[in-house]
């Protein structure tokens, strides 16, 4: 059987929504959209769902999914509805939601739904993606607050930059959020991981951290709060060939590598139909029956390369680690130009197997 797998620590992934809750203070939602940033959103939602305060999904599909799966805890789509006859469902499955725009504002108006839903409105304060301008929040929040189809509603934004600590546009989005819901007095929600790891003073009813919980940090150095963090993913796979070449060979596609000395090079049962990034640098990190290596040579669909001469030990079924404990996935994105975002959700193929306690 082909040796690459995913590990999935469960436990960590506790530890990490606690040390959310820790820093937020008060309730947690769980970002789980996107197959829980591609560790399964079922079973992390199951994990979770004993201490969790409720999910972030971005779909329907996605918060029907972890329904069917029995979880119980209130699920927010992040995104909203995306046409008004998806109320039906949300009504059926008891959903919280986001209204974005004044369309799904006058979509609840025309619904009758047995029980008032639970809203949460977003103030665009920079991000500009999602969500009312300042000078339309007022306006749509009467509306909302006058319908008997509304219950409780949720002042929330969405910060742009927060992964850059030395950025002003955190504090400008936050100063602007204050003046136009803080008067209000509706329960909020504005930290995403870098916020509740990197600006303290940004505090909300709710929380909703996605990328820490999978313990990956959204900072591209060191952080003593994202340094606590514990990797949830291990990607790991095996050597299935072993070759010796002289000093001159070049190795694999596009000669992206040519050895300098005489060279062991392992072939690693990994590539980018797995997911792993195709145009990473020679020398990227990976570790080698535990010990800390290179991988050297373009990476090709279904396997990639890395450099044993300076691991004798090693040979075929040695266990290499492309990103886990040893190799964090932040600093191989780094490494790559990519996010730790982007690394997780591209993961597919290979089959998770999960820890518990
Ligand atoms: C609205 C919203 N809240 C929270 C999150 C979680 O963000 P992070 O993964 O940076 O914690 C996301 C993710 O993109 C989001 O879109």
């Amino acid at each position: 059987m082909r040796p690459a797998r995913a590990l999935i620590d469960l436990a960590a992934l506790r530890h990490n929504y606690r040390l959310a809750r820790e820093l937020g203070g008060r309730k947690a939602l769980a970002v789980v959209k996107a197959d829980a940033y591609g560790h399964g959103a079922v079973r992390c939602a199951r994990a979770l769902e004993p201490e969790a305060d409720g999910f972030g999904v971005a779909c329907i599909e996605e918060a029907l999914e972890l329904r069917e799966a029995g979880i119980r805890a209130p699920i927010l789509l992040l995104e909203g509805f995306f046409d008004a006859a998806e109320l039906a469902l949300v009504e059926a499955h008891d959903l919280w939601f986001v209204v974005q725009a004044d369309w799904q504002i006058d979509a609840i108006e025309r619904a009758r739904p047995a029980k008032p839903f639970t809203v949460w409105l977003k103030l665009d304060s920079g991000m500009h993606r999602l969500g009312l301008a300042a000078h339309e929040y007022r306006a749509a929040l009467q509306r909302l607050q006058a319908m008997a189809q509304v219950g409780e509603v949720v002042a929330m934004t969405h910060f742009a930059r927060a992964d850059e600590l030395d950025c002003d546009r955190t504090e400008q989005q936050l100063a602007l959020f204050n003046q136009v819901c803080v008067e209000a007095s509706l329960p909020t929600s504005l930290e995403n991981s870098p916020a509740l790891l990197g600006w303290p003073d940004v505090q909300g009813d709710w929380s909703r951290p996605g990328l820490m919980l999978y313990g990956a940090s959204p900072f591209a150095g060191p952080h003593p709060l994202a340094d606590r963090l514990r990797p949830v993913m291990t990607v790991e796979s095996g050597i299935i060939s072993v070759r010796d070449l002289d000093a001159g060979e070049s190795v694999g596609y596009g000669a992206r590598f040519v050895t300098r000395r005489p060279s062991r090079i392992g072939v690693v049962a990994m590539g980018y139909a797995d997911g792993y990034p195709q145009f990473v640098p020679n020398g990227t990190p990976v570790a080698i029956d535990g010990h800390p290596g290179d991988l050297v040579g373009r990476v090709s669909m279904d396997m990639l390369t890395v450099d044993l001469t300076d691991h004798p030990a090693a040979g075929l079924g040695s266990r290499v680690e492309l990103w886990g404990a040893q190799v964090r996935v932040h600093d191989l994105a780094a490494r790559c130009e990519t996010s730790a975002y982007q690394l997780l959700c591209a993961l597919k193929r290979v089959p998770r197997h999960y820890l518990d306690e």
